[in-house]
C-alpha cells in the first residue's frame, strides 16, 4: 500500500493528512494558515509533514494542494491570489524540508479530483467541482481526466466575470464569480445589506460584535441557520450569482453532475437550495437536456488533501 500525505492550503486554514491508495485518510492535522507572510506558509507545510510522518510510517510522496495559479510544472506558484507566495518554488522548498518528492497542484483541482475518484462524482467521466472557500476555486473532469490547460491554469473559475467593473478582486479585475460566490463574498453581502438597512441587517450585527465593520460570512451564516431573514437575503444573493456562473460553465461543458466542496458547504441546504434554483434559472436548454444534478461534497473538508495525496502518487 503506497502512503502519501496531502496538504491542503488555503486562506485561511492549513489541513494535511496520511493517506492511503483509496484514499482514507488515516491520520489529519490542521492549522491556521499564516496567509500573508510567505516564509511561514512554507514552514507550516513542512511541519505538517513531518508532524504526520512522526506518526504514520512507510510515506513515500507528498501533494500539496495550493490556492492559487500553479505552473504546469506542478512546483511554481505563478500567482496567489489571497495568500503571499506568488513566485515561490513551493515543491523545491517542501521538498528540501522534508526529504520527500512533492507534486504541487491546484487546490481546488486536488478537491475536484477527490470528489470525482472517490467522492461523490465516482463512476462518472465529466465532472464540473467548484470550491467554496475563502475564494472560489474549481477543478474541470472531463472524459476521466483533469483538465490542465496550457499553463496549468485551467478551471480557475472564481475569476470570470460575474458582474462587469463590479467588486475589485485580488486577481487585478473586477467582478470576478470569487467576489459574489465565496466565503468572503457573503460577509460581504452582509455588510453592504447592514450598512445601509440596520434594522434589517440587527441580527447579523449583533453576531458580530456588534460592529458593522467586522460582519463575516460566519456571523451570516450563523444568523442564516436562525432563520434571519436578511441573513438568508445574502444567501439568496450570492446563490444567484454562483448558480449562474455555473450554468454559463455548464454550457460550455455539459457536465453529468455540478459538486460543491469546500468550507461553504457546511452551511448544507442554506446554500445548496439557492445555489441550485438559479443554475436551473440560467441554464440553457434545461428542459430538453438530462438533468444535471448540483451535489455536495461527500468528503467534508478532507477532499483538497485526499485529492492533493493522490496526484502526487500517480
Ligand atoms: C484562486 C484559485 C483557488 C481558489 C480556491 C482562488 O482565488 O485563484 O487558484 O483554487 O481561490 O482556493
Ligand atoms: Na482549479
Ligand atoms: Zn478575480
Amino acid at each position: 500500500m503506497a502512503l502519501s500525505i496531502g496538504v491542503d492550503v488555503g486562506g485561511t486554514k492549513i489541513a494535511a493528512g496520511v493517506v492511503d491508495d483509496e484514499g482514507k485518510v488515516m491520520a489529519r492535522l490542521q492549522k491556521d494558515s499564516p496567509a500573508n507572510n510567505r516564509d511561514a506558509i512554507m514552514t507550516t507545510i513542512i511541519d505538517c509533514v513531518n508532524e504526520l510522518r512522526a506518526q504514520v510510517e512507510g510515506v513515500a510522496t507528498v501533494g500539496v494542494g495550493a490556492a492559487g495559479f500553479v505552473s504546469s510544472d506542478r512546483n511554481t506558484m505563478v500567482s496567489g491570489t489571497n495568500l503571499d507566495w506568488t513566485g515561490v518554488k513551493i515543491g523545491d522548498v517542501v521538498s528540501a524540508g522534508t526529504g520527500l518528492p512533492v507534486v504541487v497542484e491546484n487546490d481546488a483541482n486536488a478537491a475536484g479530483w477527490a470528489e470525482a475518484r472517490f467522492g461523490v462524482g465516482a463512476g462518472r467521466s465529466n465532472v464540473l467541482v467548484v470550491t467554496l472557500g475563502t475564494g472560489v476555486g474549481g477543478a474541470v473532469i472531463i472524459d476521466g481526466r483533469l483538465v490542465r490547460g496550457a499553463a496549468g491554469f485551467a478551471a480557475e473559475i472564481g475569476h470570470i466575470t460575474i458582474v462587469p467593473g463590479g467588486r475589485p478582486c485580488g486577481c487585478g479585475l473586477r467582478g470576478c464569480l470569487e467576489r459574489y460566490g465565496s466565503g468572503t463574498a457573503l460577509g460581504m453581502n452582509g455588510y453592504e445589506l447592514a450598512r445601509f438597512r440596520p434594522d434589517y441587517a440587527a441580527r447579523i450585527i449583533e453576531l458580530s460584535g456588534g460592529q458593522v465593520r467586522d460582519i463575516s460570512g460566519k456571523a451570516v451564516t450563523m444568523a442564516a441557520r436562525e432563520g434571519d431573514a436578511a441573513a438568508l437575503e445574502c444567501y439568496e444573493q450570492l446563490g444567484d450569482a454562483l448558480g449562474q456562473g455555473l450554468a454559463d460553465l455548464a454550457a460550455v461543458l455539459d457536465p453529468e453532475v455540478v459538486v460543491l466542496t469546500g468550507g461553504m458547504t457546511e452551511a448544507g441546504a442554506i446554500l445548496l437550495e439557492p445555489v441550485t434554483k438559479a443554475f436551473s434559472t440560467y441554464l440553457t436548454a434545461r428542459s430538453r437536456r438530462p438533468e444535471i444534478p448540483v451535489l455536495i461534497s461527500s468528503s467534508g473538508q478532507d477532499a483538497g488533501l485526499i485529492g492533493a495525496a493522490d496526484l502526487a502518487r500517480a
